[in-house]
């Protein structure tokens, strides 16, 4: 007997020649949000997919609710919920009825998906817009109408893959704290994301994963311990850069990384003095930065000592369609 809610193991699923997942493992405990963090391609949505019975496993197994997901996927869509990446609801029909349709797919009566619809519709600040049809929706409000609908039936196990995905400031907030009180009635959350920050908020438990397989595990704090207190972050001219190589060796006692893609070079620094050295010795070598600073780890320095590479994308920046490495 397992007492985990979702278990996870060796999972390989292959599209072709593509590996989306190569020798995926990952269980958690009921109660509890998990983030999972991956750049693009890491193999996220294929994870979520499997979990959620859209997507068989090419090899390996996986138990949802100690359900296995392909054994018995009716049994497993009777304990979850989901809301994909791509906003999947009815253009065609209003707000409301796409909430309460979905709330009556988990067998609640007429009424309680009323009233329940009613509640995530008001929390979600959808209210408003309750009775126009989705095809007058911005992008933001459809996302904000999935996610909705993924909770309306309250479900045991709530996928949510990329849930702030560009959606604004505020209405993130309100997700987040939506997403919390879930998680106090009971619901257990599997949650991908791209941002640093909300999985730092949200998750009591983090996964890195890359090329379709988990490479760190944690929680915020012991990920970021992975990297050091902070870091001192600089790019000098192309010129200098093995003499500063050699500099910050000398400092740190450890090879500094070096993200390829733009020549900026990071050490661990365990406090604001370690700045202060580089700067003089800098200095005496008469060399002049084109940018130094004092910051803390994000995802990048992560994936950056864990993996040697860069992230594809930092922690807010840009979504990059494919991954092209080396
Ligand atoms: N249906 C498919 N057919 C072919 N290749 C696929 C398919 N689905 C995913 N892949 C490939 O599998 C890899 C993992 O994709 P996946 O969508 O799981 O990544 P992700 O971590 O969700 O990325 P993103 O952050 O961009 O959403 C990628 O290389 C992707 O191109
Ligand atoms: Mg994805």
């Amino acid at each position: 007997m397992t007492t985990n809610i979702v278990d996870v193991h060796d999972v390989v699923r292959t599209f072709g020649e593509v590996k989306a997942l190569d020798g995926m493992s990952l269980s958690f405990e009921p109660g509890i949000i998990y983030g999972l963090l991956g750049p693009n391609g890491a193999g996220k949505t294929t994870l979520i997919r499997v979990l959620a019975t859209l997507l068989k496993p090419t090899s390996g197994s996986a138990t949802v609710a100690g359900i296995d997901v392909v054994a018995d996927p009716d049994a497993v869509r009777t304990r979850i919920g989901l809301a994909g990446q791509f906003a999947a609801v009815d253009a065609y029909q209003t707000g409301r009825e796409n909430v309460e349709m979905v709330g009556r797919l988990y067998n609640l009566s007429k009424r309680e998906a009323r009233r329940r619809t009613d509640e995530v519709l008001e929390r979600i600040d959808l209210m408003d817009a309750a009775d126009r049809q989705v095809k007058t929706y911005s992008g933001g409000m459809r996302r904000r109408l999935d996610l909705a609908a993924s909770m309306v039936g309250r479900p045991e196990v709530l996928f949510l893959d990329e849930p702030t995905a560009g959606i604004d400031p505020r209405s993130r907030l309100d997700i987040w704290s939506l997403i919390e009180d879930l998680v106090e009635r009971g619901t257990t959350i599997l949650l991908t994301t791209q941002y640093l920050d909300e999985a730092d908020q949200l998750a009591a438990r983090i996964g890195v994963i890359d090329r379709g397989t988990m490479i760190a595990e944690g929680t915020a704090d012991e990920l970021k311990d992975m990297v050091g207190g902070s870091v001192v972050q600089l790019t000098v001219p192309q010129e200098k850069q093995s003499t500063v190589v050699g500099l910050l060796r000398s400092v740190s006692g450890d090879e500094p990384t070096i993200d390829q893609s733009n020549g900026r070079m990071s050490i661990p620094a365990s406090s604001a003095q370690t700045l202060l050295t580089v700067a003089r010795k800098l200095e005496e070598a008469s060399i002049t930065p084109d940018d130094i600073g004092l910051r803390k780890p994000t995802l990048d320095d992560v994936f950056l000592s864990i993996t040697g590479h860069a992230a594809e994308v930092g922690e807010a920046g840009p979504k990059r369609p494919a991954r092209s490495r080396e």
